[in-house]
């Protein structure tokens, strides 16, 4: 792909999801005309529209979106269009009834919401399909064209669908994956319970059962499901990269969304695009955020991704929807950016006066252009416009996590030794303790490339093969770090359970065996006392570890196990793994990740107060240092050379005073070119 992909644009992207078919067409050039003032240079458009593009099956209506577009250009917007197939019109539930999804249960998913489609119907995948060939021939040459946005997020309401169509679609899905009845009939372990099938026609989805269904069945629908939603994206992505080759392709995820596969989809798209609303007064959710988006940055190796949707004040569908306070949506913008986002967009450009949405925040509140909102708003675009420096630079780390999804899938079935085993509480502890000390991390998924980094941190990958054993053991033998965690190395892709001690394929790579696991109940707690003398405490889970070349540095405290070892440490040719066989609390955590990634010389890359993240991209030459201070407070943070803030003016500065959520981007002397901010 070119080096910046939103090179058309005059700097990062900024803009918004732009909804005109709910408003007269007066409102439009007055649209067009403040978003030139508020410097949105691309929005998203007609995203829901599928139902003014065609109003009756077959009769197509173009003619307001062409002259929506002739304003949008006018103003020196671009137009990243929607395909507009998230949600058909009514009239296809009423021809086509068959297109609706069902549930688990078989109950049927009407209009009157959204996303009302059954991935495998025909008429929805046909009508789809006419609709983008529409849209591509229509809009090929359209110099304000400059990205393609494929439906909408793809699963948020309906990740499965149960129908019969769906079934038969499973039942080919299965024999291309199995080959036999036999087959299957051994990867799904159906000699329990009465299960074994005779014939394909008696494989069914997991619909409602009496009680536990088969895992393995499950794990393959979740698979299915995944696929099933991504041949539909390619569907609609074959027909615009013939129409519109050079044109690039996108589809908005969100962060860490179980359904999706997206290691699988992002390998289909041009750029990955994400939508992402922390509750802007819960902490843990700003770091979830933060986690998103390295995991959006990662998903195609490090390339620049785009924050497509985040709200500017508040969201409508929480319980309760605080909004964020002044400053803050700046400082979430570069929170984004920070971590390799090369535009930032919100939902939506002007605030709606009806539907489910109309106290959903926008660029254009309700309120109009008086208002903070807009101020802010218009304020931020003024400023990224000055940052066209930063595309293309990239996010260097040195830790990567492993994360996969059919691990995830599988790990969350039900029928687990503990239910508290969850990936994101896994992932968290982890991650945490890297965001405090603003440790940059890429995600890799297994089979991929872990040359670059000089620790991997394995949260959990409850199912895993020799392949992935023997890539991990290459790491850590070549000089690399790893640190492991519970219920890792368990089962095959079959989610058949390795026989003799666990972790079976991992215990060359950790030097240990495990014989049992105690989880606890959520009330209990154990502790491990190290090596060097700390104590910690230690939640929900306990391995019982037998050493086999491993050298404990943490034993436990109580319980039959009392003495035996909690934490491990393996050194394997030049490098060295970590085990950890229990949950810690954060002070443990970090007692961890300090030794280990101390071993590893990872470093933090500026000491910053409580509440400060820092962020870093680089162009190979120059470096810009992100400071967010998510602290309702002022803070000052003395610099180890003098820098200059991109976001602060010209001079150099020796000790950066930040007000609440303030944010400065720094040019250390050394490396600073004068690029203009
Ligand atoms: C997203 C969706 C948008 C809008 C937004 C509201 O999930 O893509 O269309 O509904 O949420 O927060
Ligand atoms: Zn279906």
């Amino acid at each position: 792909m070119p080096s910046s992909i939103l090179s058309q644009l005059p700097s990062l992207a900024y803009g918004g999801d732009y909804n005109p078919e709910q408003w007269p067409e007066a409102t439009w050039r007055e649209d067009a005309e403040l978003m030139r003032q508020a410097g949105v240079n691309l929005v998203s458009l007609g995203v829901f529209a599928w139902a003014q593009l065609e109003p009756r099956p077959g009769e197509y209506d173009f003619g307001w979106l062409d002259r929506v577009i002739e304003l949008l250009h006018a103003q020196n917007v671009k137009i990243n269009l929607a395909t507009a197939t998230a949600s058909p019109p009514p009239w296809l539930a009423r021809l086509h009834p068959e297109s609706l999804p069902v549930t688990a249960a078989g109950v049927t998913l009407w209009p009157g919401s959204r996303q009302q489609y059954c991935p495998h119907s025909t008429a929805y995948r046909e009508r789809a399909a006419a609709l983008v060939e529409r849209l591509a021939e229509r809009y090929r040459e359209h110099p304000a064209l400059v990205m393609w946005h494929i439906n909408n997020e793809y699963a948020c309401h309906v990740a499965e669908c149960f129908c019969e169509t769906s079934a038969a679609a499973f039942r080919a899905w299965l024999q291309r994956r199995y080959g036999s009845v036999e087959a299957l009939n051994e990867a799904w372990g159906t000699a329990f319970w009465s299960q074994r099938y005779a014939e394909w026609a008696d494989i069914n989805p997991p619909r409602s059962a009496p009680t536990f269904i088969n895992p393995t069945q499950q794990l393959d629908w979740r698979r299915f499901s995944s696929d099933s939603l991504l041949e539909c994206f390619e569907i609609e992505r074959t027909i615009l990269k013939r129409v519109t080759p050079n044109v690039p392709v996108t589809t908005n995820f969100m962060g860490f969304f179980k359904p999706l596969d997206y290691w699988a989809w992002a390998a289909r798209e041009d750029i990955v695009a994400n939508d992402c609303y922390p509750e802007p007064r819960d902490p843990q959710s700003i770091i979830g955020a933060a986690m998103g988006y390295d995991l959006m940055r990662s998903l195609r190796g490090g390339q620049p991704w785009l924050l497509m949707e985040q709200v500017t004040s508040q969201v409508q569908w929480r319980p309760r929807n605080p909004l964020k306070r002044p400053g803050q949506m700046r400082l979430l913008t570069y929170q984004a950016v920070a971590r390799g986002a090369d535009g930032v967009m919100f939902f939506q450009w002007r605030g709606a006066l009806a539907g489910a949405e109309k106290f959903h925040g926008a660029m254009l509140p309700h309120g109009g252009t008086d208002t903070r909102v807009w101020r802010e708003m218009a304020e931020l675009g003024g400023e990224l416009a000055q940052l066209a420096a930063l595309r293309d630079t990239r996010v260097p780390a040195d830790v990567a996590i492993l994360f996969d999804w059919h691990s995830w899938w599988a790990l969350e079935l039900e029928c687990r030794p503990s239910s508290d085993i969850t990936m994101l509480r896994q992932l968290e502890a982890y991650y945490n303790v890297l965001y405090r000390r603003n440790i940059a991390v890429d995600f890799v998924p297994p089979g991929g490339d872990l040359s670059g980094y000089r620790a991997v941190l394995v949260p959990n990958m409850y199912m895993a093969d020799e392949a992935l054993a023997a890539a991990l053991e290459r790491f850590v033998t070549g000089g690399g770090t790893l640190v492991m965690s519970p219920l890792s190395g368990i089962a095959d892709a079959r989610d058949h359970i390795y026989p003799g001690s666990y972790p079976a394929p991992f215990r060359t790579l950790l030097g240990l065996k495990i014989e049992e696991f105690d989880p606890y109940p959520l009330d209990h707690s154990n502790h491990l006392r190290t090596s060097d003398g700390a104590r910690f405490a230690t939640r929900l889970w306990s391995d019982i570890i037998d050493l086999e070349g491993a050298q404990a540095i943490a034993d436990y405290e109580a319980d039959f196990y009392a003495g035996r070892p909690a934490i491990t440490r393996h050194t394997l040719g030049a490098g060295q793994s970590y085990y950890v066989g229990t949950c810690l609390e954060p002070d443990g955590m970090t007692w961890l990740l300090d030794r280990a990634l101390g071993e590893a010389g990872v470093l933090s890359p500026l000491a910053a107060p409580e509440g400060v993240e820092i962020g870093r991209r680089t162009d190979g030459v120059q470096n810009f240092i992100f400071v967010l201070n998510h602290n309702d407070h002022a803070v000052e943070i003395a610099l180890p050379t003098p820098a200059r803030d991109l976001l602060g003016g010209a001079a150099q500065v020796e000790r950066l005073a930040l007000g609440a959520f303030g944010a400065a981007i720094l040019v250390d002397a050394e490396s600073d070119s004068g690029v203009s901010g």
